[in-house]
């Protein structure tokens, strides 16, 4: 089964002078329970292509399929469910809702797609035992601070157990002792066979993937497999 499939996949940004070619007809195929890292120097449009696969950018060209289902003209709304049932986002800028607690922030996307109360809960405790933050469940994002919350929406986001889960440098702001919990996160989600994307300058993130790619203006300028993948 393949997660992601991209043929072509395009984005620009401007015109004439001002034309940035921030996705550069990229073909893509990741089997479904691979772990890939995405490195490369800023502005060669790693979020870029993370944001196209997770459906909140529309491309300039190419076709795109996620989950099995082709995205790249799929309607608003069918993209907008296609994200709720079956993708977890980490980005840059994660917003939790600020009246909600930690745990409460964590349940809510699997509450929304019709997990039971109870096993949402169950969940939501369980990942944020594995983030860290076991005893922060019942704080507001007020009351935690930068790294803590950014953990909560990385817990928020695999609260749903989604097919694919796609990160933007989820260990960007955190120190290394909370940059190890999300990164043994992330070893155990690779070891239970869930699809990752991670975009990370974080060596110790690349080491454990299956496969790193790495980016130039746009495009793959290179493409392994790591030796000793499990
Ligand atoms: N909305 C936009 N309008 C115009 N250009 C954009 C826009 N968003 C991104 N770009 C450009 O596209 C290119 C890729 O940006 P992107 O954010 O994907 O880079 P990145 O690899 O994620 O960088 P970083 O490591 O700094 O996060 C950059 O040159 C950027 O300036
Ligand atoms: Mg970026």
């Amino acid at each position: 089964m393949i997660a992601l499939r991209a043929r072509g996949l395009t984005k620009r940004y401007g015109w004439n002078d001002s034309l940035v070619r921030a996705v550069d007809e990229v073909d893509l195929d990741v089997p479904a329970g691979q772990s890939l890292a995405i490195m490369g120097p800023s502005g060669c449009g790693k979020s870029t292509l993370l944001h196209l696969l997770g459906g909140l950018l529309r491309p300039t060209e190419g076709e795109l399929w996620v989950a099995g289902r082709r995205i790249d003209r799929m309607s608003e709304r069918a993209l907008a469910r296609l994200r709720r049932d079956h993708i977890g986002l980490v980005f840059q800028s994660f917003h939790l809702m600020d009246e909600l607690t930690a745990v409460e922030n964590v349940e809510m996307a699997a509450l929304l797609a019709g997990t039971s109360p109870r096993a949402a809960r169950r969940r939501a405790v369980h990942l944020l035992d594995r983030v860290g933050l076991a005893d922060r469940g019942n704080h507001l994002p007020s009351e935690l601070s930068g790294g803590q919350r950014q953990r909560v929406a990385i817990a928020r986001a695999l609260s749903n157990s989604p097919q694919v889960v796609l990160a933007d440098e989820p260990t960007g702001n955190l120190d290394s002792t909370a940059s190890l919990d999300v990164l043994r996160l992330f070893d155990e989600l690779r070891a239970s066979g869930q699809t990752l994307v991670v975009v990370t300058h974080d060596a110790r993130i690349a080491a454990v993937a299956d496969r790193v790619i790495s980016m130039r203006d746009g495009a793959f300028a290179d493409d392994s497999m790591l030796a000793g993948t499990r």
